[in-house]
């Protein structure tokens, strides 16, 4: 067992070293700007107004994931309207500080993983990618483990309508079954993994 898990271990690090280099931000620069994220992304539950769903939970989100999305609510090609309205006076620099500082507090559970006894047999098209635990192998990546349900639910439906695009899981959303949609989403937030970001 333990010689499995070093070479899990193994295998996951020269994957790591193999990605494409992310723009290291700096945390501390990036700490006064992400106060006023916490406004939403640090109160467990808060919704967006419409439609209803839960802020996603940013912590042990991967900083190169959270640096795509914020770009893309910035440059218009992820859409929402309050979240535009954040992204859209950000220079890449502050993009990049603030993913590293949302990235570095919380998220203990995504370091520790676990199943929690749930399973779900359609998951497996989707581990290659987002992680056999639902935390992801690549910094470019959603990590899925432990986010809200109902923001996964609405995130797979924009894909599968075309209101959210992306080249790689625009293609994979549009393979899942109907009735799988919900049972995807419920499974992952089961699983342990991020955390509603709570300032230090
Ligand atoms: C007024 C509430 C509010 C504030 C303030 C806010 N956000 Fe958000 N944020 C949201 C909502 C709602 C979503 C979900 C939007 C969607 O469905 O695409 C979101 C989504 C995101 C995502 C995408 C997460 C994912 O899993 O794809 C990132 C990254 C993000 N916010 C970062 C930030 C940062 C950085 C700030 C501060 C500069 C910030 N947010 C401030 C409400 C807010
Ligand atoms: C080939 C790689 C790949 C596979 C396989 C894949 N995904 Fe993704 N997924 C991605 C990428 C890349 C993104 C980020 C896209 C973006 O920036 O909008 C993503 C984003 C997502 C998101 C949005 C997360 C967020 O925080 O907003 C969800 C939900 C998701 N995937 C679920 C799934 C499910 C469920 C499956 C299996 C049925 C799956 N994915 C299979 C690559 C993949």
């Amino acid at each position: 067992m333990k010689i499995v898990a070093s070479a899990t271990a193994l295998l996951l690090a020269a994957t790591l070293l193999a990605q494409p280099a992310f723009a290291e931000g700096d945390a501390a620069a990036g700490k006064e700007l992400g106060y006023t994220c916490l406004g939403c992304h640090g109160i467990e539950g808060y919704r967006n107004a419409y439609p209803s769903y839960r802020v996603p939970k940013l912590g042990g989100q991967k900083a190169g994931y959270l640096e795509i999305a914020l770009k893309g609510y910035r440059d218009g090609t992820r859409q929402h309207p309050t979240m535009a309205a954040q992204a859209t006076s950000l220079t890449d620099q502050e993009i990049q500080d603030v993913s590293a500082y949302l990235a570095s507090i919380g998220g203990d559970s995504v370091a520790a993983g676990g199943t929690q006894g749930t399973s779900f047999d359609k998951a497996a098209a989707c581990t290659a990618c987002h992680g056999q635990n639902g935390i992801s192998v690549n910094a470019a990546w959603p990590t899925l483990a432990g986010q809200h349900e109902d923001y996964l639910f609405n995130a797979l439906n924009q894909y599968r309508d075309g209101t959210r695009k992306d080249p790689v899981m625009s293609a994979q959303a549009a393979l899942i079954a109907e009735e799988d949609v919900a049972k995807l989403a419920r499974y992952y937030s089961r699983l342990e993994g991020l955390e509603t970001t709570r300032p230090e």
